[in-house]
């Protein structure tokens, strides 16, 4: 049977029956929030992605490049991203993959701008993700992290790490900024947008969001 369906294992069902509800509540998904993180919040202006190539790592359905409209490539790396055609990603202003994060159908230093919002701690294997972000990052190029750190695993979050998960992109990556946030709200990017910074002098262990920009090594 194999070519004719792909059988879905539990994390992407989860992942797809969630976009799917999503999908229903919102009409058409709503994308405008990704303008501002991919460009004031690392303190990129929008011209600097004039002519760049983009890559964005389970990107998920929403059309989180539409903005780019400056950019000589922007494609959104995801392997549900067949799936996502279903539900409007194929009328977007943007290019899907449809191939997992361990293992990249693009060739070394081939993009200018590489991020993952939201996706890190979804991969399958985590050691393999970081080392296909660094080969894809093209030097002196930069990798943009959002990411939820210190949660329990769930199906479609199976990865848990920490805030020294910055160390292990130190191989290929330089680290410019770096910004922890207390998840203090509901979700990751209005918890960013209201702005409460991570107090480490409290012991509990709870969610945080870690906000990364680094520069590919030459
Ligand atoms: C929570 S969604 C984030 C979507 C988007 N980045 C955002 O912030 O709105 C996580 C995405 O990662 C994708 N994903 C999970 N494992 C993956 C893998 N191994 N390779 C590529 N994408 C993966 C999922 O399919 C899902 O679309």
């Amino acid at each position: 049977l194999k070519g004719f369906f792909r059988i879905r294992n539990s994390k992407e069902t989860h992942e797809l029956d969630y976009w799917k509800k999503r999908k229903a509540l919102e009409g058409t998904l709503i994308n405008s929030h990704y303008r501002h993180f991919f460009s004031d919040h690392f303190g990129l202006p929008l011209d600097y992605y004039t002519g760049k190539r983009i890559l964005d790592v389970g990107c998920g359905p929403r059309g989180s490049l539409e903005w780019a409209e400056q950019a000589q490539e922007r494609i959104g790396l995801d392997s549900l991203a067949s799936a996502y055609g279903e539900i409007g990603a194929n009328s977007q202003k943007m290019r899907y993959v449809d191939a997992p994060s361990e293992s990249m159908p693009f060739s070394s230093g081939w993009f200018d701008v590489v991020s993952s919002f939201n996706s890190l701690d979804h991969v399958d294997d985590l050691e393999k993700t970081i080392k296909e972000i660094g080969r894809v990052t093209k030097p002196g190029g930069l990798f943009l992290l959002l990411v939820e750190v210190n949660h329990d695993p769930t199906p479609c979050e199976p990865i848990v790490f920490s805030w020294d998960v910055v160390d292990a992109f130190k191989e290929d990556f330089k680290v410019l900024e770096l910004r922890h946030y207390e998840k203090s709200a509901n979700g990751m990017y209005d918890s960013i947008h209201a702005g409460v910074l991570y107090d480490h002098s409290n012991p509990a262990r709870r969610y945080g969001i870690l906000s990364a920009k680094f520069l590919r090594l030459e």
